[in-house]
């Protein structure tokens, strides 16, 4: 089974107009060879969605967003729903981020119904997942991260989903997990999101590592066994970085 890699930037609350350059800059340095070998998206903040998109669709990259809210319209001041961000160009949304997790209290159910409503919008999830620094401390994170796949997937959810792992201790800190520790939580992630959809979905699902990935470190990463991609959060404000990160499958 031959899954396309995905390489998805998170520019989180990052980028303003200005910084439109830098996504034609990647999509420049986006080349045939390495499309060939991966798919790239950028999710800049929601509100560059708009400018973005033209950019990204030149330079043959991807668009996403960062969240959505669950219903599809209607009185939810501050709110965006994933038919907007479809809307505007839009074709992935990242939920359940651990940000998002912690600053809004995100549950499991939040993202769940985040997760439907993207596929109802007819955008792609990335459904974030991960374990805190104590709990793997206790021995604690695949546990946990079984339980946030179960509770976090919509069973019913089509393969195209994709599922990220990204240890919350690993995230902006330039710590990373040992390349065995990610094979086994990848391992592990893809039994966990088989025993949720069945039908051997997990075998054609992305699952992505994310966490203090960039240039430096992304070669070793991105070629431990199921790893699908990665999802770059400081590395992936800068065109040569970004670029840097994806070049792992060149
Ligand atoms: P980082 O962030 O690459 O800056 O660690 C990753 C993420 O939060 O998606």
């Amino acid at each position: 089974m031959t899954r396309r890699p995905l390489v998805a930037g998170n520019w989180k609350m990052n980028g303003l107009c200005a910084a439109l350059p830098e996504i034609e800059a990647m999509g420049a340095a986006y080349d045939d060879a390495l499309r060939d070998r991966a798919e790239l998206i950028v999710c800049p903040p929601a509100t560059l969605l708009a400018l973005a998109c033209e950019v990204t669709t030149r330079g043959g990259l991807g668009l996403g967003a960062q969240d959505c809210a669950v219903a599809p319209r209607g009185a939810h001041t501050g709110d965006i729903s994933a038919e907007m961000l479809k809307d505007v160009g839009a074709s992935y949304v990242i939920v359940g981020h651990s940000e998002r997790r912690a600053d809004h209290r995100e549950t499991d159910a939040d993202v769940h119904a985040k997760a439907a409503a993207a596929l109802r919008a007819g955008l792609t999830p990335i459904i974030c997942v991960g374990e805190t620094r104590a709990e793997r401390d206790a021995g604690d994170a695949l546990r946990v991260v079984g339980a946030q796949i179960e509770s976090s997937l919509p069973s019913s959810a089509p393969a195209h989903i994709v599922v990220a792992y990204e240890p919350v201790w690993a995230i902006g800190t330039g710590l990373t997990p040992t390349v065995g520790d990610v094979a086994e939580m990848h391992a592990f992630a893809r039994e966990r999101i088989e025993a949720r959809l069945g039908g051997g979905k997990s075998l054609r699902i992305r699952i992505l590592y994310g966490g203090s990935v960039k240039p430096s470190n992304a070669r070793e990463l991105m070629h431990v066994a199921n790893v699908d991609g990665a999802l770059v959060g400081g590395a992936s404000l800068t065109a040569t970085d970004f670029i840097g990160v994806a070049s792992a499958y060149r």
